[in-house]
C-alpha cells in the first residue's frame, strides 16, 4: 500500500476525455503525466481552453508504446472511441499498467474476455467505467435493495432519454445501451431468463441512417424481477436518466435530479424546473468517485467494484437485444 501520487496518461481528449482530464487534474493524489490525443488541433484548442498550453506532456497515439516504458506511469486512461479500446487496453496490460477504460470495452463480448483474461495473465487491474455504479442516488437504492430494505425486488426502470443528438453509434450498440441494461443485470444479480424488444424511429437524422431512436426493453429475471429499459436517442428537453426500484417493501425512484431545486411557478400555471445538459453535469459526482475507487484498487487500499461478469453479462443482453430486434421474437438467454 502507498499513499504517494499516481502517475496516470490519458487517451482521448473528447466527450469524456475532457471530463476525465479535469477530474484528474483536481485530484490531489493523480499526477497526470501524459496525454495522448491523436487530434492535435483538438489537443490544442482543449489545452488552450484550460490555460494548460506547454504545462502537460500531449503527444500522438504513435508515442503510446513509449509511454508505457515509462516505469512512472501506473494507470492508463482509454477515453478513445470504443472500437480502439481492445487493442489499447490489451498493450497497457501487458506492460503491466492498471488500466481504466471507459466503456464498453468492446461491442464484441469476445474481445471482453481477451482482456478479462489478459488482466489475469500479467496481474493487472481492469477498470471498466461503470460510473453509474459509483453515483450516490443510484448506489443507496442499490445497498437499500441488497439489505432487504425493499423486500422482494418486483420490477427495475431505467430511463435514458439523451442529449444532445450523438450520432457517433447505432442505438443498439454497448456504447448506448450498456449502462441501462448493467444496472438492470446489476438489481438482478443476474442474466436475464428472456429479452424482448420494440423500437420505432421517430427523428429525421437517425432515420436518414437507417437507424432507431426510440427503444422499450422488457427483461424477465429468475428471481422474478421483471426490468424495463426506456430509451430515446435524443430528449429536448434535457438529459434525463431516471431509476424505478419497487418491491414487496416499497418503492424508490432518482428524478431526473434538478441543477436547482429551487422551483418556479409562473403566472401561466407553468411550472419549471432546469435539468442538466447532458452527461457531464449529471454524473461529474459519480465520475469523480469513481476515480477515487480506481486511484485505491492502484495503491491497494479497495478491491475492484466493477467486476469482469458486469462487462460479460452487458455484451450477452445486448447481444440479444439486436437478436430480438431482428427477428421480432422473445429472446430465451436460459441455459
Ligand atoms: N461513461 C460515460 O458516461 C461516457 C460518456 C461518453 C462517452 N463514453 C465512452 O467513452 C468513449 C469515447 O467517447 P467520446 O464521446 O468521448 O468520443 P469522442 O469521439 O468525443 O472522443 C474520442 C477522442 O479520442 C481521440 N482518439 C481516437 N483514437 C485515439 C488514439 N488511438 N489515441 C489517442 N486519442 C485517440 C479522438 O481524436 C477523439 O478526440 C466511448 O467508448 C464512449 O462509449 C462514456
Amino acid at each position: 500500500m502507498t499513499s504517494a501520487k499516481v502517475g496516470l496518461a490519458l487517451l482521448g481528449l473528447g466527450r469524456i476525455g475532457q471530463v476525465h482530464l479535469d477530474i484528474i487534474l483536481s485530484s490531489q493524489r493523480a499526477n497526470l503525466l501524459w496525454v495522448v490525443e491523436e487530434n492535435t488541433a483538438l489537443a490544442e484548442s482543449v489545452m488552450k481552453g484550460r490555460d494548460l498550453l506547454g504545462k502537460l506532456r500531449i503527444v500522438s497515439n504513435d508515442k503510446f508504446d513509449n509511454i508505457l516504458l515509462d516505469p512512472l506511469v501506473q494507470g492508463v486512461y482509454i477515453c478513445t472511441p470504443t472500437d480502439t479500446h481492445t487493442a489499447l487496453v490489451r498493450k497497457a496490460l501487458a506492460a503491466g499498467k492498471a488500466v481504466f477504460c471507459e466503456k464498453p470495452l468492446s461491442e464484441e463480448l469476445a474481445d471482453i474476455k481477451a482482456c478479462y483474461d489478459d488482466a489475469e495473465k500479467y496481474g493487472a487491474k481492469l477498470f471498466c467505467a461503470f460510473n453509474r455504479h459509483f453515483d450516490h442516488g443510484i448506489r443507496s437504492m442499490y445497498e437499500k435493495v441488497r439489505s432487504g430494505g425493499l423486500g422482494k425486488l418486483y420490477m427495475v426502470k431505467t430511463t435514458f432519454h439523451d442529449t444532445p443528438l450523438w450520432m457517433g453509434a447505432p442505438t443498439f450498440s454497448q456504447t448506448f445501451l450498456i449502462h441501462d441494461v448493467d444496472l438492470l443485470c446489476w438489481f438482478a444479480d443476474a442474466l436475464p431468463d428472456t429479452v424482448v424488444v420494440q423500437a420505432t424511429t421517430n427523428i429525421k437524422e437517425v432515420a436518414d441512417k437507417s437507424d432507431v431512436d426510440t427503444v422499450g426493453v422488457l427483461m424477465r429475471f429468475p428471481c422474478g424481477m421483471l426490468g424495463i429499459l426506456d430509451f430515446c436517442k435524443y430528449s429536448p428537453y434535457g438529459y434525463d436518466v431516471r431509476l424505478e426500484v419497487s418491491g414487496s417493501k416499497g418503492m424508490e425512484v432518482t428524478d431526473a435530479k434538478p441543477i436547482s431545486y429551487v422551483k418556479s411557478y409562473a403566472p401561466n400555471g407553468r411550472f419549471a424546473e432546469d435539468i442538466h445538459a447532458s452527461f457531464p453535469e449529471r454524473f461529474n459526482q459519480s465520475y469523480t468517485s469513481e476515480q477515487e475507487h480506481f486511484l485505491d484498487v492502484i495503491q491497494g487500499k479497495a478491491e475492484l467494484e466493477v467486476k469482469r461478469i458486469f462487462s460479460e453479462r452487458a455484451a450477452i443482453v445486448i447481444d440479444a437485444i439486436k437478436e430480438s430486434y431482428r427477428t421480432g421474437q422473445v429472446i430465451s438467454l436460459k441455459k
